[in-house]
């Protein structure tokens, strides 16, 4: 429990108890439960705007654009929170293209990552005047020159710079370093910039890299970071300006122990490194924003002692929240109601409804004890957890709640049976 404690106290968070019942801000999530059943997501609008608030007191009254990363979380009503406050997004896909535009992001505000975009994906992002595209092969920058041509739209360029740094985090979300797919090594890089600068439908924009995800200690971002602004200044020394300097995303939160810094630290960090250059900072935050935010909601269902352990069976699932499945991820985890003696705790296995072994929050987890149909909320889902969820085990995605101080309303309602067959119903025999 202490680690618990700890989180509760210093962690990004508006989850705590009050009279016993945890909250999040001023509501019970017995309340929500109540209204409209488990499991859910529940999102503290505060913590999303303070997380994203840090960010720019970090930048002061220097140029930036804080890309919200939208694949962390992509409810239109989080990424509208967000607009409001002047976010822009960062986009892989033509769907997070749509979502953010009907989050009322403005194109100009947009950056197109990743390495596999298709044609249809550039054209909708050219057409929609997107800030740049993150370039990461010679292939794909032919590509873009082509259609750029083709629609008659210029197409905003930035080459996503392979830095090499191991950002010491988990493998599986690690990015940067040579033997990852991302990105293009720096020769190669200073090559595609000189391509570019000469080519009518492009404009080169800017120079980015991201170098991976939950990164806890400022140094890899750092160390990228040097080594991209030496290919920015042997690019100006050939004329070839990149105006918006792109450093990604990445920046951890505390699920357990771990102790990032803030994002307003983070960026004086950042900005320390390259001094006073005339340049627009661009960032690309997704976890650090809502991951903290959210928790997923669920009931227990049954407890059974087997094998020589306790499980504690609930509700929710893989197809809710995989990050425990797939990356061994820690969640802290509390009962709804506090338990009467909460230093009274006992080993159990958390594990969801679903048919594969790893299908579990938690294991050997010391907990208070919990009863058939106590609630419990599993913390720091906000980022990687609904948008990674899926109907497997043919599940209906599960609602989510925007909280506000003491309101709360259902920002995505829990998907019917009937819309899981919806898309092959045409296809059923006569
Ligand atoms: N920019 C790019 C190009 C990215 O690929 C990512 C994340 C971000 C920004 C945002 O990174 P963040 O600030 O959220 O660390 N599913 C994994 C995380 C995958 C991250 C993918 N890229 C997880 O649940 O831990």
């Amino acid at each position: 429990m202490t680690t618990i404690q700890n989180w509760l106290r210093n962690g990004w968070s508006e989850f705590r108890y009050r009279s016993g019942e945890l909250c999040c801000e001023e509501v019970p999530l017995s309340a929500i439960a109540r209204e409209i059943g488990t499991p859910f997501y529940a999102y503290s609008s505060k913590t999303v705007r303070e997380a994203f608030l840090s960010y720019k007191q970090g930048f002061g009254d220097r140029r930036h654009l804080i890309a919200y990363a939208i694949k962390a979380n992509e409810n239109i009503s989080i990424a509208r929170l967000l607009a409001e406050l002047g976010a822009g997004a960062d986009i892989v896909s033509v769907g997070q293209l749509y979502r953010a535009q009907v989050a009322g992001i403005p194109g100009n505000k947009m950056m197109y990552s990743g390495v596999g975009k298709t044609d249809r994906e550039i054209r909708a992002a050219l057409e929609a005047g997107i800030l740049f595209f993150n370039v990461e092969s010679a292939e794909e920058l032919a590509r873009i020159e082509e259609l750029a041509e083709e629609v008659h739209i210029r197409a905003g360029i930035a080459i996503r710079i392979n830095p090499d740094v191991d950002p010491k985090t988990h493998p599986y979300i690690s990015t940067g370093m040579r033997e990852h797919k991302f990105g293009v090594e720096i020769e190669a890089a200073l090559d595609l910039y000189r391509r570019a600068a000469k080519k009518e439908w492009l404009e080169v924009r800017g120079i980015q890299c991201h170098i991976g995800s939950q990164i806890t200690d400022s140094s890899p971002h750092r160390e990228a970071l040097a080594r991209v602004l030496e290919v920015r200044e042997k690019l100006g020394r050939e004329g070839i300006e990149t105006r918006y300097l792109d450093v990604g995303g990445g920046l951890g939160i505390r699920y357990s122990e771990e102790n990032p810094p803030a994002p307003s630290e983070f960026v004086k960090g950042l900005m320390d490194v390259a001094g006073n250059l005339d340049l627009t900072w661009v960032i690309e935050p997704g976890r650090s924003i809502v991951g903290n935010a959210g928790a997923l909601v669920c009931q227990v269902l049954y407890r059974k002692d087997h094998g020589g352990k306790r499980y504690t069976i609930v509700d929710a699932g893989m197809n809710d929240l995989i990050r425990p499945a797939i990356y061994d991820a820690f969640h802290p985890i509390l009962p709804v109601n506090q338990a009467e003696d909460p230093t009274q705790l006992s080993p159990t296995e958390v594990v969801g409804p679903i048919c594969e072994s790893t299908d579990q929050f938690a294991w050997d987890r010391m907990l208070p004890a919990f009863a058939q149909r106590d609630l419990m909320a599993v913390l720091a889902a906000g980022a990687y957890g609904s948008a990674m969820s899926s109907n497997y085990n043919a599940k209906p995605l599960c609602p989510e709640v925007l909280v506000e101080g003491a309101s709360w309303r259902v920002i995505r309602r829990r998907q019917t049976i009937e819309e899981l067959i919806a898309l092959e119903r045409e296809y059923l025999a006569p």
